[in-house]
Formats: C-alpha cells, sequence, structure tokens
C-alpha cells in the first residue's frame, strides 16, 4: 500500500462522555464490530469507583488497565482505525484534554435521559478550541428519554455547536421501536432480546404504507417529526462537520449493540484522516515525507521493580521506522528507537513502521516528558499541549528528610508525566502542588511512596487560581511582581505564576493592571 493510501485509511479518533453516560460500552461495541475483541465485557471501564477497594489499590488497578486500552487499534472494511482511551474520572480530566490533542476526530455519547451533563460541556470546549470535528451518539434509547428534539435544542446550546440528526428514534424506552436512518434512508428494529443486528430494511419513500406493517401507529408521528427535522436542520455539510461547525447526531442503545453500527459506518466515511498539525514554527503537514511526532503522554513504572516507562507518540508527518535514528528537539538528541510497540486488538506488538494518525508506544527510562517533540532533525515544537491552571493546591513537605534525593526525582518525573504542577513561591521558596482533581493528591502521596520510597506531607493552602503572567514592558511586569510578591510563583519552566486567593482579586489585578496578560493555560 503506498503512503497516500495508507494515510487515508487512518481514522484516530476519542469517544468522550460524562461518566455513565455509556463511554466503555460503546467502545466495546465499536471493537466487536473491529473483531479486536470476541466477546462483550471485554473492555474494563477504567472509572475509579469509591467503596469497595481503597482508592489506591484502584488506582494501581487502573493503571494497569489504561496502559492496555490507552490505544486500541484494529483494521475493518479497509480502515485503520485508532481508537485513544480516556480517563473516566473527572479528576484526572487534564489526561483526557492532552489526549484530544492526538486525534483527529471525537465522538460525544450523551445519555438520552440526562442530556448535556457538566463534563460533557468541559470536552466540546476543548473539541472547540482545537476546532475538531465531533459526533453525537445520543444513548439509552431503551430506557424513557427527553424528547428528542429537546435533547437536539440542549445539545445545540449547551455545546454550542449546530446539529443535523442523521437518524431518527421511534419513541423510547419500553416502547423503544427503532431508528430511521435518514443517511441512507432505511429502517431498522429494535429487538430487546437479540442483541446482534436486526435486518435492516430499505425504506427509500418514508410514505410507503408498508411502514405501519412495521410500526404501526407510530408510522404516522415518524412521517410528522422526519418533515420537522427536515424543515428545522440544514442537510448534512461534511465540510462544516470537519471544520468543527456541525455535529452529525445518531440515536441508539450501546448496551443493545443498536445504532452503533450505523455510526461506525457513516464515522468511517465522513470523518477526517489525519490533519496537519501546528509546530511553533511553521505547519506540519501529515504527507510530508519526514516523519515527526509529539508525546502527549507518559506512563511510568507499571511495574515499580523496574524503572519502565512508556511515552505515547503520534504520528504526524511522514513515516516512522524502527531502529531510524530520532532527534528529541528539547534535548537535542539523537535516539534510536529498537523496540517501538502499537496497540493492536488490545495487545502491544513490536512495530517496524508506522503512519500518521498511528500511536506509537516507546519505551523510555526517562529522555521524554510530555509535549516533547521527535523530528528526523528539525529544531520544531508542537504545539497545543497546554496545562490548565490548576484549581486545587497544597503545599509539599517531605516527610523524610534521609529520602529527599528520592522524593525530588519522584515529584520531577510524576510532574513529566503530566500528573500535578508543581510551582515554587518567590516569597517563601516553598514547593507547591497545584491538580485539577482531589484525587492527584492521593495518587502523588502513593505513588512517591511505592515507586520512589519517598514520603510526602500536604498542607492546605487556600488558593483560587494560578495563571500564567505576560507583559511587553518589562517595568510593568517588575512593577505588578514587586506588588503581589507574596503571591508570585514560578513553574517548572522558570515562568511567572499570579497565585491568586479569589477570583475577586484576580478580577481585581486584572483591572489595575490593564498591560498584564493573564493566561490559564500554559499554552499562550
Ligand atoms: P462510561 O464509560 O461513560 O462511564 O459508561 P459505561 O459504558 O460504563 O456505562 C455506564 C452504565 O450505563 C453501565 O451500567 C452500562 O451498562 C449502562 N449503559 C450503557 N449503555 C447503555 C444503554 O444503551 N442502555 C442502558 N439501559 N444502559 C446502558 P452499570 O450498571 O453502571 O454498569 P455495569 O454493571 O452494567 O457494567
Amino acid at each position: 500500500m503506498d503512503f497516500q493510501t495508507e494515510l487515508e485509511r487512518r481514522r484516530t479518533f476519542a469517544i468522550v462522555s460524562h461518566p455513565d453516560a455509556g463511554k466503555t460500552t460503546l467502545t466495546e461495541k465499536l471493537l466487536l464490530f473491529g473483531g479486536a475483541i470476541r466477546v462483550a465485557g471485554a473492555v474494563k471501564s477504567n472509572k475509579i469507583k469509591k467503596g469497595a477497594t481503597s482508592d489506591f489499590m484502584e488506582i494501581e488497578r487502573q493503571r494497569g488497565i489504561s496502559v492496555a486500552t490507552s490505544v486500541m487499534g484494529f483494521e475493518y472494511d479497509g480502515y485503520k482505525v485508532n481508537i485513544l482511551d480516556t480517563p473516566g474520572h473527572q479528576d484526572f480530566q487534564e489526561d483526557t484534554f492532552r489526549t484530544l490533542t492526538a486525534v483527529d476526530s471525537v465522538i460525544i455519547v450523551v445519555d438520552a435521559a440526562k442530556g448535556v451533563e457538566p463534563q460533557t460541556e468541559k470536552l466540546m470546549n476543548v473539541c472547540r478550541m482545537r476546532k475538531t470535528p465531533v459526533i453525537v451518539f445520543i444513548n439509552k434509547l431503551d430506557r424513557p428519554t427527553q424528547g428528542s428534539f429537546e435533547l437536539l435544542d440542549e445539545i445545540e446550546n449547551q455545546l454550542k455547536i449546530k446539529v443535523r440528526p442523521l437518524s431518527w428514534p421511534i419513541n423510547s424506552g419500553p416502547d423503544f421501536k427503532g431508528v430511521y436512518n435518514i443517511y441512507n434512508r432505511s429502517l431498522n428494529l429494535f429487538n430487546p432480546n437479540v442483541q446482534e443486528i436486526e435486518p435492516i430494511i430499505a425504506f427509500d419513500d418514508i410514505n410507503n404504507p408498508e411502514l405501519e406493517n412495521y410500526i404501526r401507529n407510530d408510522a404516522k408521528i415518524l412521517r410528522e417529526e422526519l418533515e420537522l427535522v427536515e424543515g428545522v436542520y440544514p442537510e448534512l455539510d461534511v465540510n462544516e462537520y470537519l471544520a468543527g461547525n456541525l455535529a452529525p447526531v445518531f440515536f441508539g442503545s450501546a448496551l443493545y449493540n443498536f445504532g452503533v453500527q450505523e455510526l461506525l459506518d457513516t464515522f468511517l466515511k465522513i470523518a477526517p484522516f489525519p490533519r496537519p498539525s501546528y509546530t511553533e514554527e511553521r505547519e506540519v503537514k501529515p504527507d510530508e515525507e519526514k516523519f515527526s511526532g509529539f508525546v502527549f503522554k507518559i506512563h511510568a513504572n507499571i511495574d515499580p521493580n523496574h524503572r519502565s516507562r512508556i511515552a505515547f507518540v503520534k504520528v504526524c508527518s511522514g513515516q516512522f521506522v524502527r531502529n531510524n535514528m530520532y532527534k528529541n528537539v528539547r534535548l537535542g538528541k539523537t535516539f534510536r528507537i529498537s523496540s517501538p510497540t502499537a496497540f493492536m486488538a488490545s495487545q502491544k506488538e513490536i512495530v517496524d513502521e508506522a503512519f500518521p494518525g498511528d500511536i506509537i508506544g516507546v519505551p523510555d527510562t526517562g529522555n521524554f516528558i510530555i509535549g516533547d517533540t521527535l523530528t528526523e532533525g528539525e529544531d520544531i515544537h508542537f504545539k497545543g499541549l497546554p496545562s490548565f491552571s490548576p484549581e486545587l493546591f497544597r503545599y509539599m513537605e517531605n516527610a523524610d528528610p534521609m529520602k529527599t534525593k528520592q522524593l525530588n526525582k519522584g515529584i520531577d518525573q510524576l510532574m513529566d508525566e503530566g500528573v500535578a504542577q508543581l510551582f515554587t513561591s518567590q516569597f517563601n521558596g516553598r514547593k507547591i502542588i497545584g491538580t485539577v482533581g482531589q484525587l492527584q493528591f492521593e495518587v502523588i502521596q502513593y505513588r512517591l511512596e511505592h515507586e520512589y520510597t519517598a514520603k510526602c506531607r500536604f498542607e492546605v493552602l487556600s488558593m483560587y487560581k494560578a495563571c500564567w503572567i505576560e507583559c511587553d514592558d518589562p517595568k510593568k511586569l517588575d512593577e505588578f511582581k514587586k506588588r503581589k510578591h507574596q503571591k508570585m510563583a514560578k513553574d517548572k519552566r522558570g515562568r511567572d505564576v499570579f497565585m491568586a486567593d479569589s477570583s475577586f482579586i484576580l478580577q481585581m489585578a486584572q483591572d489595575e493592571f490593564k498591560d498584564i496578560r493573564f493566561h490559564f493555560t500554559s499554552e499562550f
């Protein structure tokens, strides 16, 4: 197969949702179609469940699962599909945001009874920021739901994206009869007792009286609703979808494997193959001859006895070839990557080559950090891997002075993995850990102890937000830093960070110092 064909047959995407909307169930059904797994229940939910086991045990179990399911690749109908998994727990949303930088499109799962939930909105904000094409799957139609038009309105208003339904449900809950596929004009009947795919009946003309034979009185309502759909929503414009302005919508039930095939088939047809990526220096096109890629995730110390790490590299351009020398631009050093792994059918295997859109796992002994660029020699830096301003803060103290070295090393590596962010107060020199979720503090303490034999103590620090500051006028920046010297810190890269106690104080600072730019992500 030539390079261009390899490129165009790749679909690299993530399935995201508010916890419990059905992301894991849908992922599993897609893998069943791809033959990547054989039985339902093979995909483990990577949710952190509170209760039965201690959180720490749960975290370890999760880490095991999440490396196995980080990327699920399979071949289907001539396509090479790469599904990137995202953590289910909202305390790990930053991981999810980073994963979204490595995908070319996204499927958002919405629970038909609950509608748009807070996490869905946040994830959509990231997609919008990056103009990622989005398809919405409205799930759990086998249960009583909100009205379909209301749901679509809610999606448009809350997710701030135009929608275009491509299938339409016939009732829901106990009366759920199935969906009409608007895209290819066919009727797909639902039978809760059969988990296999029901025969699909072509219905070119919805006014054909034969429709009554299948769905009786519901035929009239379906016709009326479809007329309304055609009146209200514009035709599907694939370019609008690709530009991230319009979300095609499907209805179904992941649990019953219903509506999933339509979703997959349409997705494969319209979803983009790898798109250009942006570096600080220039745009990188996937069909460029030379290889480039970036690290979007690091998974460390799966086996605590070996300091093994896997850096997940998204191939952005050219062909990656095993045993070739590639440059880590940040270090200015070249490395031979002799055992890169790919993730096919949830198994890790060594690969000899990879193409744009693919994810490869590179065994690492500490040379890579999140955001690193790999090239054949060119000095470019991929953009778009932001750290978000943390919202929870603790002072960190060494609880075992004999293990200072271990503690520093552990903290260094955990920060490189993106578990949390480290700041140093410029006022008292103390170390401050900032996170987006409470659970990260437990993760840090647990992993420091188990992987680095170091101990730390946290001290609550009541703070609203850390934001990066910048100013074109060095004098004004200095003046700000002097006035706020008790609240100034440096991040790991030595950049200035203002730690605001409250939203009011932040607002006051923004009003008073008009020339200072306050940034809420580390990418600016
Ligand atoms: P998540 O990854 O988005 O967090 O959701 P997950 O797939 O784990 O699904 C959450 C719950 O919703 C699961 O039930 C799952 O079986 C159920 N579910 C998913 N899709 C559908 C659907 O189409 N219809 C119905 N009725 N339920 C659905 P659970 O009881 O929490 O877990 P489990 O014990 O069944 O695994």
